[in-house]
């Protein structure tokens, strides 16, 4: 046997366990999203590329080199989606939804990263976009949202790391001065900090690799105008009182061009390299940016991966499989007729479609963790009766009802 294809690099197969602890964490978090008046949203993988230039911004990584881009048949130039904010917000818009308005998603995106762990090109975001709440409350929602997930999911070493970018004018005057400070310096930076030297100095920042550089330099934070320094005090004010665990880190500048003043990210000691749980932020000019009201927003996205990662095993279900098997061929209608029997009573009832032995049959009924096995026979069917064998006990019994002892 030789397989003659593969899954593309980057992309994953979920199933087993992984499976069940995706599904868990959607069907946890659509109990925890309603709770807090978030409904969910799903909007299509693929947008129109524009959009993503236009509000994920032009100069971000993820736009310059990280998009799967291509043309469809009649050369329209399309992104898989890399994020799920922009399409949410166009969502929004195109519905004419009323804002203000809450959205949950948990969508698949799509980024073409170098993959390592918790790296995919392909994979799973749990986010919430909050529109049209302009105070610092609003804030402190999505904040005590993101951390009920956390902790409903059993998730337990995390922090907060919040910081406030400002608004743009904010942001230009800092700007100056990163160009006018690194005027000198830049030519010792990393080949993506000379390029944002000139199209996007405010990044420089966020450079991993030459970190120890800007340690001296002055923060944003420096450079706060007066109405996002009372937003982002009001909002440390409220933490405090709510007892919300974080970190103030001046250097969250977040990868994407629409933040404004709020921005944030969950940072995982046990993931490695990738640290980021999640992040999240607001970005009050991105409706208007798009067409939209003058309304701002804020929201967050988890990695789904990254969350499974950090989570412990889930229990598993007890599915209390039940499985029939039959001796000859002969019994093989009367098998299938008890399989439908137990299935229509809501109980899990499962057997081998193509004969095999007996002994094969109880091998399979083991593998997969039967609690119960039916066995027909021709004696059993004369008798109008069936065997049931208790797979943690070994107990057999012969009976006409088997249901009454399913339910113990
Ligand atoms: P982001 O920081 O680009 O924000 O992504 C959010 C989270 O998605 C990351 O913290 C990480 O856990 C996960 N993630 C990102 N890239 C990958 C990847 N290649 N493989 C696996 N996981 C990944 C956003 O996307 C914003 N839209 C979040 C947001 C919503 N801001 C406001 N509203």
């Amino acid at each position: 046997m030789s397989i003659k294809f593969k899954k593309i690099r980057g992309t994953r197969d979920i199933y087993g366990e992984e499976f069940e602890k995706l599904f868990f964490i959607f069907e946890k978090s659509r109990e925890i999203f309603s709770k807090y008046g978030y409904d969910f949203i799903l909007t299509p993988a693929f947008e129109s590329k524009e959009l993503f230039e236009k509000s994920t911004g032009e100069t971000t990584d993820i736009v310059q080199k990280e998009m799967y881009v291509f043309e469809d048949l009649s050369g329209r130039k399309l992104a898989l989606r890399p994020e799920g904010t922009p399409p949410v917000l166009r969502a929004i818009l195109e519905n004419n939804i009323e804002i203000p308005c809450k959205f949950a998603y948990f969508m698949n995106m799509f980024r073409y990263e170098r993959p390592q762990k918790g790296r995919y090109r392909e994979f799973f975001q749990l986010g919430a976009e909050a529109v049209g709440f302009k105070e610092p409350y609003i804030d402190l929602e999505v904040l005590l949202l993101a951390e009920d997930l956390l902790k409903n999911l059993g998730i337990k070493d995390y922090r907060f790391e919040i910081n406030s970018v400002g608004c743009i004018s904010d942001r230009e005057k800092y700007s100056k001065y990163l160009r006018n400070i690194l005027k000198d310096k830049i030519n010792n930076f990393c080949e993506n900090c000379k390029r944002r030297y000139e199209r996007n100095p405010f990044r420089i920042i966020d450079c991993k690799i030459d970190k120890a550089k800007i340690r001296e330099i002055k923060s944003l934070m420096d450079f706060l105008c007066d109405d996002c320094r009372r937003h982002h005090e009001i909002l440390i004010n409220l933490l405090e009182k709510e007892n919300f665990k974080y970190v103030e880190n001046p250097l969250i500048v977040r990868g994407l061009d629409y933040y404004t003043r709020t921005a944030f990210e969950i940072i995982s000691d046990r993931l490695g390299a990738q640290d980021a749980l999640g992040g999240g932020g607001r970005y009050d000019f991105l409706l208007k940016d798009m067409g939209g009201p003058d309304s701002p927003g804020i929201g967050f996205a988890f990695g789904v991966e990254r969350l499974m990662l950090v989570m412990e095993d889930i229990k598993k279900k007890d599915k209390a499989l039940i499985y029939v098997v039959y001796v000859t061929e002969k019994e093989k209608d009367e098998a299938i007729k008890w399989v439908r029997k137990i299935r229509e009573n809501n109980l899990y009832a499962d057997m081998e479609w193509d004969y095999r032995s007996l002994k094969s049959q109880m091998r399979k009924a083991n593998n997969k963790g039967a609690k119960w096995v039916l066995i027909i026979g021709e004696e059993e069917i004369k008798r109008e009766k069936v065997k049931l064998k208790n797979m943690e006990t070994g107990e057999e019994i012969l009976t006409d009802n088997p249901f009454k002892f399913f339910e113990k």
